[in-house]
């Protein structure tokens, strides 16, 4: 075990000019691809951990308190969030715990600085708050910090009301817990279904969601998932229109393009994205034929033949 504290943890980027990680800190974060499970972490185990925390209340408790147990008496929890996004809850959230709290203010950021208490009060369930859980509204597994986590989304309700029944080999590009796949998979002409998510927690909902022999199920970045290309009848998508908390168009823009390129000829994206998104023109530049087919509630569905 002794090896084991010399572990420092990074969860997340926080900023440099907020808090710097150690140099070659292991990452933690489940929305890394490949990174370390703090859940996994034997108590004392770390020497420091930076924490980018992030803005759910319940998630970011739950990261917190899975940071102070695995913290060695000497390490160091330093956790960072832009101050409307949680930052100024951080003291009082920390305190809560029974720590000692050092704070800081840089660049729109608090950052907290802690030692683990020697008595840590209520780690067990804020930790419990924030685990894995079976819906009984959602009828599915899953967990607080995970797209919806706590209702279906009505854009990706419209999609799946909306799909006519698909055929073949094909992908549900940001899968999250799996509700996409479910309304795809209905379909007994569907031969296989990849899912890709980057969000460690949604993959693992979905592998106890999706019990189907057609289904794969992987932890990745769908940029870089290296899927053959030409190879799939139909890809299903609600894209993600946020990075790192800030809106990002231009990841969604970026998932239309990689379901072109994963596309037979004639192969076809069936997408649903809130209204103000503006993916019609990526759509028009990279499939030959884009046909609406639903516009309700604020959210708009398309069909795209390559
Ligand atoms: C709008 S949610 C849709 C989730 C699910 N398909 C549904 O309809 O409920 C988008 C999903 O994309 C995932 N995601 C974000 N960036 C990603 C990336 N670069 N590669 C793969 N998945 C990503 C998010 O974790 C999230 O689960």
């Amino acid at each position: 075990m002794t090896e084991q504290t010399e572990i420092h943890g990074v969860y997340g980027a926080p900023p440099r000019e907020v808090a710097e990680a150690a140099a070659g800190a292991t990452q933690f974060s489940p929305l890394v691809p490949g990174a370390e499970r703090l859940e996994d972490l034997a108590e004392g185990a770390l020497a420091g951990l930076t924490v980018l925390a992030p803005p759910g209340t319940v998630e970011r408790r739950h990261v917190m308190a899975l940071g102070l147990r695995a913290l060695s008496p000497t390490g160091r929890l330093i956790i960072a969030a832009p101050k409307d996004k949680g930052g100024s809850r951080l003291k009082k959230e920390l305190e809560a715990f029974g720590c000692a709290v050092n704070e800081d203010s840089r660049r729109h950021h608090r950052i907290c600085t802690v030692r683990r208490p020697d008595a840590p009060v209520g780690l067990d369930a804020a930790i419990a708050d924030g685990a894995p859980r079976f819906s009984e509204a959602l009828g599915a597994w899953t967990q607080p910090g995970v797209f919806s986590w706590d209702r279906i989304d009505p854009g990706s309700a419209l999609l799946a009301k909306t799909l006519t029944p698909l055929a073949g080999k094909g992908a549900d590009f940001g899968a999250g817990i799996g509700v996409l796949a479910k309304a795809a998979l209905a379909s007994p002409k569907v031969e296989s279904l990849l899912l890709i998510d980057s969000d460690r927690r949604a993959v693992e909902a979905a592998r106890r969601n999706i019990d189907d022999p057609r289904a794969t199920i992987l932890w990745g970045d769908v940029r870089t998932a290296g899927i053959e290309p030409g190879s799939l009848d139909f890809v299903i998508m609600n894209p993600p229109f946020h990075d790192g908390g800030a809106e990002d168009k231009q990841l969604g823009q970026a998932f239309i393009r990689q379901a072109a390129g994963a596309l037979r000829r004639s192969g076809t994206l069936w997408l649903v994205a809130n209204r103000h998104l503006p993916y019609e023109k990526v759509l028009a530049e990279v499939f030959k034929l884009v046909t609406p087919r639903a516009d309700t509630g604020g959210y708009k569905v398309f069909e795209a033949r390559r």
